[in-house]
């Protein structure tokens, strides 16, 4: 007999639907129908799109856009170079978190590093500043953090190095929280290269020995995030493959996988995408945000995936469950691999 689950509404704060600018790889619609298949009924977007995030005006169009199109709750995080403060005080009310990259990824949208500081200063405080921070530039995420202790969400750590550094700030009591992205968890190195540009994503993938230190130090880590990162099969062929992967529709049944298999409890498995990710980005939950979860040894496959990308580095992987339904505030809106409710009944948060 198969065995069905009740889970609450699954938050994921870091996915990139490319909407606007970029609608050939995702939009609102396709991206947050992926969400409700993979069991998320909020999403948080980031704000590398090809005319990044930095002006309220562009968040206004964006927020305009999903409107109309999202069947599942959106939140928006807002984009900095350093160079738009004035912007900061109008859309706080508008946001959920400021992200801000470090190091090289799509779109470019790297900050001097010189800038961070004015840039943690000029934030004004309480929702968290999200970081792209790999293990090269943690002295001077230290540094800054001490020096302007602001909450700070360390995005998509991937080595042991990265994750002693959060565990060191941790420790000293500094207001910081992390998170794991699922490919940085099932997909070694090696993977990576037998993927070839289907495995190539910022941060990069890591050694089987990382891996492990990883799960080993689960109980330091706050969040799973899937970095949603989709990019069309002809962009990923090309001579100049771009970085990331999707992850929204594969996250939750490999986790339950990994449950099955003993690296986590049911509790922390909830947790990492439910509870956690609510406290930290402040979003709201409410009881008849559900997802059933039928527990069967299924399939991972490219065909009827609903991220306009039509590929997951995962296809062929046997997993423990699959999502069956999704109820967003009381309504059903996903079931049995079809989207049910209208372009833009989702809610802006
Ligand atoms: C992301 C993308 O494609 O927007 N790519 C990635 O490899 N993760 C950007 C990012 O989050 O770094
Ligand atoms: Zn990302």
């Amino acid at each position: 007999m198969t065995k069905t689950i009740t889970l609450p509404g699954l938050i994921d704060p870091h996915v990139h639907l490319r909407d606007p600018g970029q609608t050939h790889k995702e939009d609102f619609f396709t991206g947050t129908s992926a969400a409700l298949a993979g069991g998320y009924t909020t999403v948080l977007d980031m704000p590398n799109n090809a005319e990044p995030i930095t002006t309220l005006e562009r968040l206004e169009a964006k927020i305009a856009s999903a409107r109309a199109q999202v069947v599942s709750d959106i939140g928006f995080n807002f984009g900095t170079l350093g160079d738009n403060f004035d912007e900061f005080a109008k859309v706080i009310d508008k946001v959920s978190g400021l992200k801000i990259y470090l190091n090289v990824t799509t779109g470019n949208f790297i900050i001097d590093k010189d800038k961070l500081a004015t840039i943690y200063e000029a934030w004004p405080g309480g929702k968290p500043i999200l970081l792209h921070a790999e293990d090269d530039v943690s002295d001077l995420v230290f540094a800054t953090l001490r020096k302007v202790p602001k909450a700070t969400h360390i995005c998509h750590v991937s080595s042991r190095a990265e994750l002693e550094f959060v565990l060191r700030a941790k420790d000293e009591g500094l207001p910081i929280t992390c998170g794991i992205t699922p490919h940085h968890l099932f997909l070694t190195a090696e993977d990576g290269e037998k993927l070839g540009p289907y495995g190539r994503m910022k941060p990069t993938l890591k050694s089987q020995k990382d891996i492990d230190f990883i799960w080993q130090h689960l109980d330091g880590v706050d969040i799973i995030e899937s970095d949603h990162a989709p990019h069309t099969r002809e962009e990923k062929d090309s001579d100049t493959p771009p970085f990331g992967v999707p992850g929204l529709e594969t996250t939750l049944p490999l986790m339950l996988t990994a449950q099955q298999e003993g690296k986590l409890s049911h509790d922390k498995l909830v947790s990492l995408l439910h509870g956690r990710p609510a406290e930290i980005f402040g979003i709201k939950t409410d009881e008849t945000t559900k997802v059933e979860v039928v527990l069967e040894d299924s399939e991972i496959t490219n065909e009827g995936l609903k991220t306009k990308c039509g590929w997951t580095p995962f296809a062929g992987r046997r997993v423990a469950g699959y999502v069956q339904s999704v109820t967003l505030h009381g309504k059903l809106v996903y079931e049995n691999g079809k989207v049910l409710a209208v372009p833009g009944s989702g809610t802006i948060i």
